[in-house]
């Protein structure tokens, strides 16, 4: 879960690391280096915490060179220090790794080198890499690299340099994302694209098991066996300005308020007028057909999408759907067949659990479909087909515009499921359709409401515990909107499908207990009527979403959030907006650092 950057070309590297560092922040934030190969020598800076302080101290000590490699981390063997900063080098300061991922076996793998006299500084398990290389290396940097690989267990992705070999920057990679950026005479390694857009928009994404040789004149890509492979070269079409906060206070802030682009977007290219285009499903009719069960596998907020996701596909493609949190589903045995339809939800694409989640799905025959933001990450390509989801990059470690656009996509999924194994006619297909066209503008018109929430916001930033209340499609958006308040704010906060407040949780309300209630018009709008009455009735306040127009749910409780009218099925994607902006501005209101909470990553990739 770190992030890596490497460059080899003209231009001075420092600067090109660390724009690219920046870009990688979301990544891991708890230390950060870089490495500077020039005039013989190796030049290392590291510094713990965020970016800045490496930023200042490269600024007080610069570093001249045009070959390097930078890392940002977020810990996951060694506590963040600068010793475990990457990156770390052999015995004679000759080689340089920086690394993200986990090496399983470091610790026999050290034990063994230790014995043959090798000294170890940090207490990472990176540090095996460079130790291991400079064993393996006669004279060639490439083939010492991939002979260490062949000894290692776990996931990687490497970038290496060293004196023996100036001219070069050696990448690898196994269950960890990396790219190779191709420029005019330069070349780029990183964990992700953001992080060299500012340089080029050519990249080549590395598969599981690729060696990577970077040199001035060009790029070589070998499988560890190295024999040499064709990459297709993908252009990028988002541009560096959306990676940035352009104006906003925070990246959270701007991805709340890109949600109608986003989801217009992800609907772009796929309406018909009474159908779907879902091609890149890639299931047969029959294969559709076919389908008994639905098993969707998320993480975190992916997840409350998945559980919104049950209620839409019920009901428009009346397909049983049972949803998992991925690292429970990955250690019991669920039942799936061929006959099973799973659908991996993961903003990152990244998520280690969602990914051994779909890889013991498709060991039991199951075809796996994804929805994801990322093109070309790892989940997309072990799936069978992929929905990509067109929110752009979200930075912000907490999800939002990823979130509305994963409910966009499975809405789209629903409607093509229903509509292709005739569950839902034309007729019902165009209303639905025809709404979700309206879905964009609608949350436009709440992000209108951005001040009123704010001040409210202001308002119940001093309280210390939250319950969230929704029933049926938005107990969900209940569960989610207090995970967004938790995660940015460090306030405690609960989510409850309402009906069970009366089994327990009423006995926390009181006049310090804020409870949002989702009461939005739909099918138990008179039972959220009752569990408001509840509340007041025990002295809570009461915050409550309503549908615009109601005057009823104004006349009990304490403040009223209007919600734009929409058919109750696609009430989430509305209801949660609001939600995230009061989260927002309460922890802003706090003082909370909103777009690296404390001990959270953009992207889990370990177990
Ligand atoms: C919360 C949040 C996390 C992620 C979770 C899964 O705001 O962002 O809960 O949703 O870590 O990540 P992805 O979707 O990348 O698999």
């Amino acid at each position: 879960m770190c992030g890596i950057v490497g460059y080899i070309g003209s231009k001075e590297v420092v600067s090109v690391l660390i724009d690219g560092l920046k870009h990688l922040e979301y990544r891991g934030y708890d230390s950060a280096g870089i490495a500077v190969l020039h005039n013989n020598t190796i030049e290392i800076r590291r510094s713990k915490g965020k970016l800045n302080e490496l930023a200042e101290m490269v600024l007080a000590q610069p570093v001249p060179g045009n070959i390097g490699l930078g890392h940002t981390r977020w810990a996951t063997h060694g506590r963040p220090s600068e010793e475990n900063a990457h990156p770390h080098e052999d015995c004679k300061g000759e080689i340089v790794v920086v690394h993200n991922g986990i090496v399983e076996n470091y610790l026999s793998l050290k034990d063994e080198l230790q014995a043959r006299g090798h000294v170890f500084v940090s207490e990472t398990d990176t540090e095996v890499f460079a130790h291991l290389i400079e064993e393996e290396f006669t004279d060639d940097l490439y083939a010492a690299v991939q002979r260490a690989l062949k000894k290692v267990k776990g996931t990687y992705a490497l970038g290496v340099m060293s004196l023996k070999a100036p001219g070069q920057i050696i990448a690898a990679r196994f269950d960890s994302p990396l790219i190779v950026g191709l420029g005019k005479d330069e070349y780029f390694i990183a964990s992700d694209v953001p992080a060299i857009l500012n340089h080029t928009r050519d990249v080549i994404f590395l598969d599981n098991g690729e060696i990577a040789v970077l040199k001035q004149d060009g790029v070589k890509i070998t499988n560890l066996d190295g024999e040499e492979k064709e990459k297709a070269v993908v252009r990028i079409t988002w541009n560096a300005a959306q990676a940035e906060k352009a104006g906003y206070r925070h990246f959270m802030l701007k991805e709340i308020f890109e949600q109608p682009i986003a989801i217009e977007d992800t609907i772009r290219t796929r309406l018909g007028e009474d159908n779907i285009h879902l091609e890149e499903m890639e299931l047969s009719e029959q294969q559709l057909n076919e389908i008994e069960k639905v098993v969707i596998i998320a993480c975190g907020t992916s997840w409350h999408a998945g559980l919104v996701g049950k209620f839409i596909i019920e009901e428009l493609a009346r397909i049983p759907v049972e949803v998992d949190i991925a690292s429970e589903f990955r250690y019991r045995s669920p039942i799936i067949s061929g006959k099973t339809l799973t659908l991996a939800i993961s903003q990152s694409g990244e998520t280690a659990d969602t990914m051994a989640g779909i890889r013991q799905a498709k060991a039991s025959g199951s075809k796996i479909i994804s929805i994801c933001n990322v093109l070309g990450s790892s989940i997309p390509r072990e799936s069978d087909g992929t929905i990509y989801t067109h929110a752009g990059p979200e930075i912000g470690v907490a999800s939002t515009k990823a979130f509305t656009a994963q409910l966009t996509a499975l809405y789209l999924l629903a409607i093509y499921l229903g509509r292709k194994r005739g569950a839902i006619g034309a007729e019902r297909t165009k209303e639905l359709i025809n709404e979700l066209r309206r879905l964009p503008h609608l949350a436009g018109n709440i992000l209108k409401e951005d001040a009123n929430l704010k001040k409210l916001a202001h308002e119940f930033s001093y309280y210390k515990d939250f319950l969230y209340l929704g029933r049926g499609i938005n107990y969900p958006i209940a569960l989610e909107g207090a995970l967004k308040l938790k995660e940015i704010s460090y306030i405690h906060a609960e989510g409850y499908p309402a009906g069970e407040m009366k089994h327990g949780p009423i006995a926390l309300i009181d006049e310090d207990m804020p409870v949002v209630t989702i009461a939005v018009h739909s099918k138990t709008y008179d039972k959220m009527l009752g569990n408001i009455e509840e509340v007041k009735a025990r002295d809570g306040i009461v915050i409550a979403l309503a549908t615009e127009g109601d005057t009823e749910v104004a006349k009990k409780a304490d403040h009223v959030i209007y919600i734009p009218h929409a058919m109750e099925i696609f009430s989430p994607i509305l209801t949660i907006i609001p939600l995230q902006l009061l989260a927002y501005y309460i922890a802003d209101k706090k003082g909370c650092d909103v777009d690296q909470p404390r001990n959270l990553a953009k992207s889990v990739t370990v177990e």
